[in-house]
Parts: structure tokens; C-alpha cells; sequence
């Protein structure tokens, strides 16, 4: 009998939030904003980035409250100690030829975009294998129809009004040219870890071994 177990997995949070006044009150209130305020430059090519105050306008309030409903239940699900912080936020219009490079977000626990408005040809959102080893020899597959996502290498999320997509800080993305001739207006966010006070001498788990053991955060 040929067990298989798989470990280090990469969670990727998917959830659709189907409230298109939300929609709608964004798009107005990031169009004005694009028309007021210059942008900034971050990972983002031939777009507009908006400053990452975003989340200090009461615009927000609707759709923070559904991010922290999201990040608690993915603290629950990765038993994570403390509670998830909202770190900053921006917003994004992507115009035609648009486009993010290759990029991680430094310094924070959780990233992700919710889609505002997009199109077909809006560009996807592209994650890659965070495994440095996989690249060296990558193995050679055979063309079946059904290739298990545990092997895939990278992965595209076409947008959608309305979706989270929420993944780990660390792991590489891009997001792909905008072939459309409209924009495609997203937000962004990073969340971080807010902790109690920990103790010199508290049992808070670091991380676990094989054999199930703790190892204490100041060990
Ligand atoms: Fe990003």
C-alpha cells in the first residue's frame, strides 16, 4: 500500500461577496478619486494605484467587515494565535495594456484583491509555485485531462465582480495585461497578525515538527 501525505501546503481563500450596490458605490467613489489624486508606483504598469490609506475611508466600511469575516475564519482554519489587523489598502485601476509584475508583499501575514469591475480579457491574476526546488528539474507530464492542482506550477484567476482572493504575503503573483479597452478597477489589501502579550516563559506554539511537538516562540 503506497501512502501518500502532503505537507506545506500553499491556502488560497476564494469567497464571492454578491452585493452589487457595494459595486457600484466603489467604482463611483475610486473614479472620482483616480480623478483627484496622483497615484502612486508599485508593482502596477501603466495603471493607477491609489495611496494605501484606502481603508481610512468610511467608503470602505462595507467591504472591510466582510475581510475581517474572511481573515478570522482563516485564522480559525490555520489555528493561528491573535487576531488578523488590517494594514493598509489600495485601490487599482487597471487601463488597457495594463499590468502588474511579478511581485510579494513584505512585512504582512495575508494580501488579496476584491474585484470591483472587470472584464473577459481584464488580465488574470497569476499565482506561482512557491518552491524553489521544483524549479531546478522540473519533471515532464503526460497529457491528461485531468491534471491534479496539487501539480500544477502556477495557477490564473480570471477577476470577478465581487471575489476575494486572499493568499499567503510571501507568494509570488502578477497580475496579466489588460486587453480590454476598459478598466479593470480592483482594491488590495494586507493583513498582518495582531498578537497578545506574550510572555517569555508562555507555551505560544512557533511552529510544530513531524512528531507533532511545539516549539515555543522563544526557543
Ligand atoms: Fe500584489
Amino acid at each position: 500500500m503506497l501512502n501518500k501525505e502532503q505537507y506545506f501546503p500553499t491556502n488560497v481563500y476564494v469567497k464571492d461577496i454578491l452585493d452589487g450596490q457595494m459595486l457600484r458605490d466603489l467604482k463611483k467613489y475610486i473614479l472620482g478619486r483616480s480623478g483627484k489624486e496622483e497615484g502612486f508606483k508599485r508593482s502596477n504598469v501603466k495603471g493607477w494605484h491609489s495611496q494605501t490609506n484606502f481603508h481610512e475611508s468610511s467608503q470602505c466600511d462595507k467591504l472591510k467587515q466582510e475581510l475581517y469575516t474572511m481573515l478570522e475564519d482563516i485564522f480559525k482554519e490555520e489555528q493561528l494565535l491573535g487576531e488578523p489587523s488590517l494594514r493598509n489598502m489600495w485601490a487599482n485601476i487597471n487601463y488597457e495594456g495594463g499590468h502588474n509584475r511579478n511581485h510579494i508583499h513584505p512585512g504582512a501575514l495575508f494580501s488579496g484583491v476584491f474585484y470591483v469591475e472587470s472584464f473577459a480579457d481584464s488580465g488574470n491574476l497569476k499565482l506561482y509555485d512557491p518552491r524553489p526546488g521544483i524549479h531546478y528539474t522540473p519533471p515532464l507530464y503526460k497529457m491528461e485531462k485531468d491534471f491534479k492542482k496539487e501539480l500544477w506550477r502556477e495557477v490564473s484567476y480570471p477577476p470577478m465582480d465581487g471575489r476575494v482572493i486572499i493568499f499567503p504575503s510571501w507568494l509570488w503573483h502578477s497580475v496579466e495585461i489588460n486587453e480590454s479597452h476598459k478598466p479593470r478597477i480592483s482594491i488590495s489589501f494586507n493583513f498582518t497578525q495582531k498578537l497578545p502579550p506574550i510572555q517569555m516563559d508562555d507555551p505560544v506554539l512557533h511552529y510544530k515538527d513531524a512528531t507533532g511537538r511545539g516549539r515555543n516562540i522563544n526557543d
